[in-house]
């Protein structure tokens, strides 16, 4: 079955393909390289296009026997989505109108969407299961939120099946080392570190020290890129056998401090890491932890990679050889 993966020259998007390579999958991959990078291109047809264009995206429907979609394209920084709400809601959601718009002409009824744990907002219980009220405190989040609903919508209407899934922190790097994380800026918080490690970011800075955790820094639940792949994949089949929409959490169910993330980096490098410690950040909550049960009923998902160890050792080699840097 061809598959159309917008986004997959991005950080989860080029794992994913990979991913679907190995299954058999055939892969097109459409994205405009606004953030995704050539290195991460490792198989499948690539189209050079904007979502935002509407013409690209309906010709590689029309000329191609597309069976599902994929769709990672999206403006992804939280801080800069409060600076410029505009361009994040202009961007995430044209683009991913335009997309469905195709799909609907094309017959295409078939989508995995890239939401994230951001449609939470601020938790009122951990883990967070996805029946937790859904409140965005951030445009970015708001996006997702929106998209996931246009989605249920177009069911209603269209009878368009979909599977958002809700990542937490993606995070290391594909243990092969064909691939890892390159965004520009770097402002997630493991490459952000092992980054400064390297001379290539000036400082390290860490936000929040007087959270209510029990060290004081805000804990997070980190997945690994490779699991999260892993996600799509199971979540692509079961929805082409099992035509019912869902949300779906993917993060570990563990949770780690920043000081936790530190230490283990120290660990795995041999390398102090000296931080300056700074305010906390618009926004920031205390702790985002995920229930994955639901994934590990209807996917059969279970991650295999995400312990902190290997998701900072995966990035950790693929940082101090990854091209371009
Ligand atoms: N990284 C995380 O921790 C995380 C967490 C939750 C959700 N997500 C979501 O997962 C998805 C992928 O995240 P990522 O970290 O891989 O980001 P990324 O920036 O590495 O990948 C996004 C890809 O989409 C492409 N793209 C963006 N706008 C486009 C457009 N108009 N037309 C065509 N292509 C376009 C970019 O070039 C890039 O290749 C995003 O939707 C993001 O919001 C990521």
């Amino acid at each position: 079955m061809k598959v159309l993966v917008c986004g997959g020259a991005g950080y989860i998007g080029s794992h994913t393909v990979k991913a679907l390579l190995r299954e058999g999958y055939e892969v097109i991959v459409f994205d405009d390289f606004s953030s995704g990078r050539e290195e991460l291109l490792i198989g499948g047809e690539v189209i050079r296009a904007d979502l935002d264009d509407k013409g690209p995206i309906r010709r590689a429907f029309r000329s191609r026997d597309i069976g599902a979609v994929l769709h990672f394209a999206s403006l992804t920084q939280v801080g800069e989505s409060y600076l410029n709400p505009q361009r994040y809601y202009t961007h995430n959601l044209s683009t991913s109108l335009n997309l469905l718009e195709a799909m609907l002409e094309a017959g295409v009824k078939t989508i995995i969407f890239s939401s994230s744990a951001a449609v939470y907002g601020i938790p009122k219980e951990t883990p967070i299961t996805e029946s937790h009220p859904l409140s965005p405190i951030n445009p970015y989040g708001y996006t997702k939120l929106f998209v996931e609903r246009i989605l249920q919508d177009y069911e209603k209407a269209y009878g368009l099946k979909h599977i958002s899934l809700r990542y937490f922190n993606a995070a290391g790097a594909d243990p092969d080392g064909d691939l890892g994380e390159m965004h520009e800026p770097e402002t997630h918080l493991i490459p952000s570190i092992l980054l400064f490690l390297l001379g290539k970011k000036e400082s390290f800075e860490l936000y929040g020290t007087d959270f209510p955790t029990p060290d004081g820094t805000a804990v997070r639940d980190y997945v690994h890129v490779t699991d999260l792949a892993e996600a799509h994949v199971f979540a692509l089949r079961r929805l082409l056998k099992t035509p019912e929409s869902e949300a779906i959490n993917l993060g570990a169910s563990r949770g780690y401090s920043v000081l936790e993330v530190i230490s283990k980096v120290e660990e795995v490098t041999g390398q102090k890491v000296r931080f300056m410690a700074r305010p906390q950040r618009l926004g920031d909550v205390p702790i985002l932890l995920a229930s994955k049960e639901k994934a590990e009923k209807k996917l059969g998902w279970r991650p295999r990679f995400s312990e902190l160890e290997t998701i900072i050792g995966t990035a950790w080699k693929w940082h101090r050889k990854a091209p371009g840097r």
